[in-house]
This record gives C-alpha cells, structure tokens and sequence, in this order.
C-alpha cells in the first residue's frame, strides 16, 4: 500500500476538538464529568434564527447557490461590517464559508505557497499553526511575554524575513483572553504595511467583551484593509456551533480566488445555515448581550476563585471565554494518588482521571506552562469543578 501524502503527517489533530470528543465520550459512558474544556456557549441558539433556518427549509430554499454565498447572505454581512466595524465592502469581498475555521483554511490555502512563513503570535489557537504546515508554509512563532501574553511591535519587525508573507492575529484571543487596544493594533499595522504583509484577522469573540475599552478592527487602520482578511462567525456570539457557518472579507482579486478553491471543495455552506446567519444578524440583540453578562460574571467569579489557589498565575481576560492559567510551580510534583506530573498535558490527565475536571493543556496552544479553562459552563459545573481543581493541586507534593 502506498503512504499517505506527506502534507498529512505534516499536521497534528486539534487537541481541542480531541478533549472534546473525549470529554463526550467519558460522559456517554456514565463517568461523572465537569466539563471546562469546550470552547462552545451552553445556550441554544436563539428562537429567532432557528425559526428562520426551518422557514427557509419550508420554503424549499434548498438549492445550490454560489460558491461564495447566497447574494443575500454577503448583503447582510457587507451591512454588519458597515455597521459594527466601520468598514465598507462590496457584497463581492465577502465569502461565506462553513465556519471561521474554514475562513482561516481558506484564507491560509489562498495567501501561503510552499516555504513561505507565517508570524503566529503565542499562545495560539491550535489550528493556525496546522493549517499553515497543511499548505507548505511554515509557521514562525512570535513569543509573548508571559507576564501579559501581549505581542509588541518590535517582535513583528524582528521575525520578518524575505520568506514572510502573512501574519495571524487573532483578537481577543483564543486562549488568554487578550483583546488589543487600538494603539496596539496601530502599531502592528504599521511593520504590516512597510513589509507588505498579508494580515489574516480572526475577530470571532468580537462580541465577547468585559472591558469597556471598544474594539476596533485591524482592517481599518491606514492601509490595512487592503492586506486583510477578516474572519469572523456565528458559532460563539450566536451559539451556532454545529451549523458550521462563517465568513471572511477580503480585497475583491481575493476573494475571488477564495471563492475558486471554495467552488471546487465544499461549493458553499449549508443554504439553512446561511439563512439562520442572516437572522442572527439582523435580528434582536438582546441574546448577545444576555450572554455576554453571563459570561462576564462566569469569568469574575472563576477570577476571585483561582486568586485563593495557591502558586498558579493568570492575567484577567478581557475577551473570549478562557482562563489560561500558569500551574507549572506544580511540574515535577506528585498528586495525591501518586502521578507524576511534569507537563500541560500529564496535568491535564491527571486532573480528568483522578477529578473528573476537563481542561485543555497549554501545550495545544504552543505554551506547556498553562493550562485553559473555558466558562463556557454553567455555573454548577464551574462552581463544582473549580473546588475540585483547587484541592487537586494542593494536594500535590
Ligand atoms: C480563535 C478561533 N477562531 C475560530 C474558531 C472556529 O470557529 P467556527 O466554529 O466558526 O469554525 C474558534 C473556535 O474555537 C476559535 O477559537
């Protein structure tokens, strides 16, 4: 038999998507489970958008459309950047695509040819690396400072070589919460524009906020939109994780090269998906903010918690829905039943099979000294779980 192609050794599986399917696993079996390791909204999505998605299927809007989205759709969405992030795109710029990881493929699939690098602040969220590697690339990590995991510009300008074509940033970010002010974002676009790179901007917890400082999107500042593609989606504000739909806007040559690769791989997300989209977007807000309040009070509660637990550091999130919290002090000790732990993710097992608490090794996201907590849970299974985590390492020696 001949081997598989090389490009798929190339790639790890998503240790996100594996703690999931595990964490699922262990639950259908009956085992007791305290599930922070999902990065996914334990509401159902809103009435309004699953009423508009089965009216669409009443209707018999059921067709192929195509490859880039329903025309419908892109309006809707041109409208939502229009209104929400002050940027102007013709419904042509924008792809709609089976989720924001598919915007992130396709968008690396259209921009990265085989040995170009790709800057990728750390900590990252697990598929950037990946998806990179997948398409021949090679991705270069910018290494944030631990103490406030906020990448600087000078780092950018440092790692740029002849190869560099692109940089990711995503903001907040997935797993430390950080949320770029503009300043920042300013002084990044401006090393983005002198060495003419392509920026890809992963903006899918634009919605999830806890500081009152707003958001501003990198395609705005002076000569950026022209370089950017912004990714962005409806699993996390919307709580639509498995209708798999998304977007991305690009400049129009882009885009429609993005819409070529899509035309030959998947043609377009599912029509019904599209059609709840819209409804998410021009419907009621109100879901959103209810949640964001939730999730707030989640995150502050986690925050006065984990400042009673002993030699573990986090910085306060001002975005998303994680806590990446430093427990290396507990590396090279032994947990109450006698494991050894020396590493993100020999805690992380440890914790499951001795506690039943899910969380995510840091190492998926480039840093083993951490680990993610998500408070996508309810309160009962935070308020449970972190007790749990506490007196698990403290019992460690
Ligand atoms: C930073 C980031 N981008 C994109 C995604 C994927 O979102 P979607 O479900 O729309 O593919 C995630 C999901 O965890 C994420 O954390």
């Amino acid at each position: 038999m001949k081997l598989f192609a090389n490009r798929v050794s190339e790639i790890r599986p998503s240790m996100t998507v594996e703690v999931d399917v595990l964490a699922k696993r262990l639950a259908g079996e009956g085992r007791s489970i305290w599930d922070l390791g999902v990065g996914e909204p334990n509401f159902d999505t809103p009435m309004h958008i699953r009423s508009a998605a089965v009216d669409s299927i009443d209707k018999g809007l059921t067709r192929y459309t195509a490859p880039s989205g329903m025309q419908n759709f892109k309006e809707a969405v041109a409208e939502k950047l229009l209104r929400e992030n002050e940027l102007v795109y013709a419904p042509e710029q924008i792809v709609a695509t089976s989720g924001a990881k598919h915007a992130v493929f396709n968008a690396i699939a259209a921009i990265v040819d085989v040995g170009d690098e790709v800057l990728i602040p750390t900590p990252y969220w697990c598929t950037y690396s990946e998806l990179v590697r997948y398409c021949g690339g090679v991705p270069v990590f910018l290494e944030c400072s631990k103490t406030d995991f906020r990448l600087k510009a000078q780092q950018i300008s440092k790692a740029i070589t002849l190869k560099t074509k692109a940089i990711i940033l995503n903001s907040p970010c997935n797993p430390t919460g950080v949320a770029y002010k503009k300043a920042e974002l300013e002084s990044f676009a401006e090393v983005i524009v002198e060495n003419d790179l392509y920026c890809i901007a992963d903006e899918i917890y634009e919605h999830l906020i806890y500081t009152d400082e707003p958001l501003v999107s990198i395609a705005t500042l002076p000569g950026m939109q022209d370089r950017t593609v912004v990714v962005n989606g409806f699993s996390k504000a919307y709580c639509m994780t498995g209708w798999r739909i998304g977007y991305l806007a690009a400049p129009i040559s882009l885009a429609k090269e993005i819409s070529k690769i899509q035309g030959q791989c998947t043609h377009h997300p599912s029509n019904i998906s599209q059609y709840g989209a819209i409804a998410a977007l021009e419907g009621p807000f109100d879901s959103v903010l209810e949640m964001r309040c939730e999730f707030s009070e989640r995150m502050h509660r986690m925050c006065e918690f984990f400042e009673t637990v002993k030699d573990i550091h986090f910085i306060k999130p001002e975005g998303a829905f994680y806590l990446f919290v430093d427990v290396s002090a507990y590396y090279g000790k032994e947990t109450a039943n006698g494991t050894q732990v020396s590493n993100s993710t020999e805690f992380c097992k440890a914790l499951l099979d001795e506690r039943g608490v899910v969380i995510v090794p840091g190492a998926a996201f480039g840093v083993d000294s951490c680990v993610r907590f998500s408070f996508t849970a309810a309160f009962p299974t935070i308020s449970v779980a972190i007790p749990k985590f506490k007196d698990f390492v403290e019992r460690m020696r």
